[in-house]
């Protein structure tokens, strides 16, 4: 559910791009605590988008948070087209069984992991760190089972072949896959 914040820590660049607002926690954080200069972040759902606007609307005035309302899948390239150098990108949108409201919740695919990924192939710089959450859960239940493991590993060589990738704590041990240039 959310990346910790040792691994948001130790892999900081100056901006973070998260997908998936939720609350606005894990963005809040980055800025008053972990450091970040600034964050971009991207929520598909119109109430969770309207509580964090809410709960971060301090940072959003003072110019730390941009938060955006839309299906991640496309609007990350509009994100990624403000950008021109190196930043940490996190990858935790999803529908689960936290966020799902029958009637509320749009029928839009309940990951756009693949979608996100390609945007950031097309991007000019290659050399983004960027961490995907929640890998527990990919190739089994819910969001994650039309989702292989392997294939994102395919995407994040072809992006750049010099990526290291690790595994790093999060909810779970392992729980964070990390695609970062040493
Ligand atoms: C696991 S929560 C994110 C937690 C948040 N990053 C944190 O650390 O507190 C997943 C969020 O992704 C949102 N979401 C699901 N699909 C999305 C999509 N295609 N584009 C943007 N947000 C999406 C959900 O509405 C939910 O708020």
């Amino acid at each position: 559910m959310t990346v910790s914040r040792k691994v948001l820590e130790r892999h900081r660049k100056n901006v973070l791009i998260e997908t998936g607002t939720y609350k606005g926690t894990t963005t809040k954080l980055a800025v008053e605590e972990l450091g970040y200069d600034k964050v971009h972040t991207i929520e598909l759902q119109e109430y969770l988008f309207n509580e964090s606007k809410n709960n971060l609307k301090d940072l959003i005035d003072l110019g730390k948070v941009f938060i955006y309302n839309g299906n991640s899948n496309v609007k990350i390239k509009e994100v990624l087209d403000l950008i021109d150098e190196p930043v940490t990108i996190l990858l935790d949108a999803h529908i689960d069984g936290g966020n799902f409201i029958p009637n509320v919740t749009p029928n839009v695919s309940w990951c756009p992991l693949y979608e996100e990924l390609l945007h950031i192939k097309n991007h000019k710089i290659n050399n983004h760190t960027i961490l995907i959450d929640d890998v527990r859960i990919i190739g089994k239940i819910g969001w994650g089972s039309g989702v292989i493991l392997d294939k994102l590993v395919e995407i994040l060589m072809e992006i750049n072949p010099n990526y290291v990738i690790t595994y790093e704590e999060g909810e779970t041990p392992n729980d964070v896959l990390v695609a970062r240039v040493i």
